[in-house]
């Protein structure tokens, strides 16, 4: 069994009854489970980040090239080459944060490549993914023009430490961000853009402990402190460093960077920190989810039975005590709190089984709705630690909220998820208590019911739900302690079966419905459908 996060959730494990078939057959619906919780209203604790919604955008397969970038000769309707409907799908779910170019990508990629007329760009390898051709066409113009249309969303660049230098990682950050009567400025005003970029996140490399370097942590945390030496932004706010953090649970890595690389100097005098910040803002965490524990085989992506459905959720629920051990580490250098978790590569990445394997595309299905849900609540009850997440990738590559097929786009179920999730962006985590069955099948045992629950700044109360168990209703009944409200109403998602997927030739299954709920004084009931994933809102 996993770990509440932060201690503010306890799940208390009741028995499972739920039938168990093999094979594709899935067990006949039985009866729903009684669950109860109680949501402390009125003891808001952290602010959920709204950098907990963040996406990452790679170059890699279909992402960015059709995904985002058609080219403004394209028949597909833009806006400077970029193309509307994805703007629009994202628009709608509040991406906060973007992260760009890579990936591993990124480590390999020189920002000079894509400045400039298009025509006269370089055609690159993209040596990271197959030696694919890269047009450059999309470059940093494109990417900060992209954030534009998209609306609220901040750019988080990721330099290239793995084959780039500290000089060149300085360039670019004075090339966006440094004034127009500056050398630097004036090319890029040059290149039409006069105003300095503001760049509130820089991510000092990808992955260093693989593609991106092969270094060892100590290598890497002398690396990153170089880099921070410099690495600054010329103007508006200060850049927060984002340092390359383990892989899953190297927790040694995380270790070795908190002691090495936290602060400017490795021992603790008066002069450790510099305004009394730690040398980097965040220490990242990749972690993806799939069926089983082998990167070799990382289970079907469509067409799975319910032994693939389980064991891509076990995958997935152990990102709660895979942060709980990653911030206890942490919290043995930086008891304050102040550098943070940032999840910036998460999703459930299963095998490919359409576009060769190399383009990570994959169909999406009921199944991703859950992992997101569950992930998500996750992210939101570690918000004390955890202040940014990227779910991999945007578009058309591994977990995405858009898939397009040329002139074609369908939102995922998982981007439905982000749409009900978009309420807890900068809200108060509450303190909720949980008592649910749990859901076992087979060997394996699962908490059935996943939760977090926030207060915003005008007193509404957002609750989101995840039955996991896709065999069984949850009756749920819950005590709403600290609070009145006058008004309840909730949505659903689900789908017919745990591999439902988004087709472009039919209507989208997953849209969410309205769900009844009975409010009565302090006391709130509903029933979660199997397999489903829900929002309440409360309004005082
Ligand atoms: O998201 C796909 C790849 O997964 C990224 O390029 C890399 O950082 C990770 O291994």
């Amino acid at each position: 069994m996993s770990k509440g996060g932060n201690g503010l959730l306890k799940r208390v494990m009741g028995m499972a009854c739920g039938l168990l078939l093999a094979g594709h057959a899935m067990a006949a619906e039985g009866p729903p489970k009684p669950a109860s919780l109680r949501v402390a209203t009125d003891q808001p604790g952290p602010t959920i980040d709204r950098n907990i919604y963040g996406q990452f955008v790679e170059h890699l397969g279909r992402g960015v090239y059709e995904g985002i970038w058609v080219g403004p000769d394209s028949p597909i309707p833009n806006v400077r080459g970029i193309r509307s409907d994805v703007v629009d799908a994202l628009k709608r779910v509040r991406v906060p944060l973007i992260r760009w170019p890579g990936g591993c990508f990124a480590d390999g990629y020189h920002w000079r490549d894509g400045l400039g007329p298009r025509e006269k760009r370089p055609m690159g390898i993209n040596a990271s993914w197959s030696n694919q051709p890269e047009s450059n066409h999309f470059g940093t113009h494109e990417f900060m023009d992209f954030l534009g249309q998209i609306g609220a969303a901040s750019p988080f660049i990721s330099v290239n430490v793995g084959s780039g230098s500290v000089r060149e990682a300085d360039d670019w950050m004075r090339y966006m961000t440094a004034p127009a009567d500056t050398s630097p400025g004036a090319e890029r005003a040059a290149n039409g853009r006069k105003d300095p970029w503001e760049v509130p996140f820089i991510g000092v490399g990808n992955e260093t402990w693989g593609c991106g370097g092969n270094m060892t942590a100590e290598t890497y945390a002398a690396s990153f402190r170089h880099y921070a030496a410099f690495l600054r932004n010329y103007s508006g706010p200060k850049a927060k460093l984002i340092a390359v953090g383990a892989d899953t649970d190297d927790y040694a890595w995380t270790e070795t960077l908190m002691a090495q690389a936290m602060k400017w100097r490795p021992d603790p005098t008066p002069l450790a920190y510099v305004n009394d910040r730690p040398l980097m803002w965040g220490l990242s965490l990749h972690f993806y989810t799939f069926a089983g524990n082998d990167w070799r085989n990382k289970g079907r992506n469509i067409g799975f039975d319910e032994a693939g459905y389980v064991a891509a959720l076990k995958r997935a629920d152990f990102t709660d005590e895979l942060i709980a051990r990653h911030a206890a580490i942490m919290d043995k250098h930086d008891p304050e709190k102040k550098v943070a978790i940032a999840v910036d590569e998460w999703g459930a990445w299963f095998d490919s089984e359409k576009d060769a394997p190399s383009a990570l595309y994959l169909e999406s299905t009921l199944r991703d709705a859950v992992i997101a849900g569950h992930s998500l609540n996750i992210f939101n009850r570690h918000a004390d630690r955890v202040r940014m997440a990227n779910i991999a990738q945007m578009v058309n590559v591994i977990q995405s909220l858009v898939l397009t097929r040329g002139e074609k786009m369908v939102v995922t179920p998982t981007w439905h998820v982000f749409d009900l999730y978009k309420v807890h962006q900068d809200a108060h985590l509450l303190p909720v208590e949980v008592k649910a069955p749990d859901y076992v099948k087979g060997d394996t045992r699962l908490p059935g019911l996943s939760v977090s629950a926030s207060r915003d700044k005008d007193g509404a109360v957002h609750l989101t739900l995840v039955n996991l168990d896709p065999n069984s209703a949850l009756d749920l009944d819950t005590v709403l302690a600290g609070a009145k409200f006058k008004t309840a109403e909730a949505k659903m998602l689900t789908a017919p079966a745990i591999d439902t997927s988004i087709t472009f030739d039919a209507p989208d299954p997953f849209v969410p419905k309205a769900l009844d709920v009975r409010l009565k004084g302090d006391k709130l009931g509903l029933r979660l459908p199997s397999k489903s994933v829900t929002l309440v809102t409360l309004r005082p």
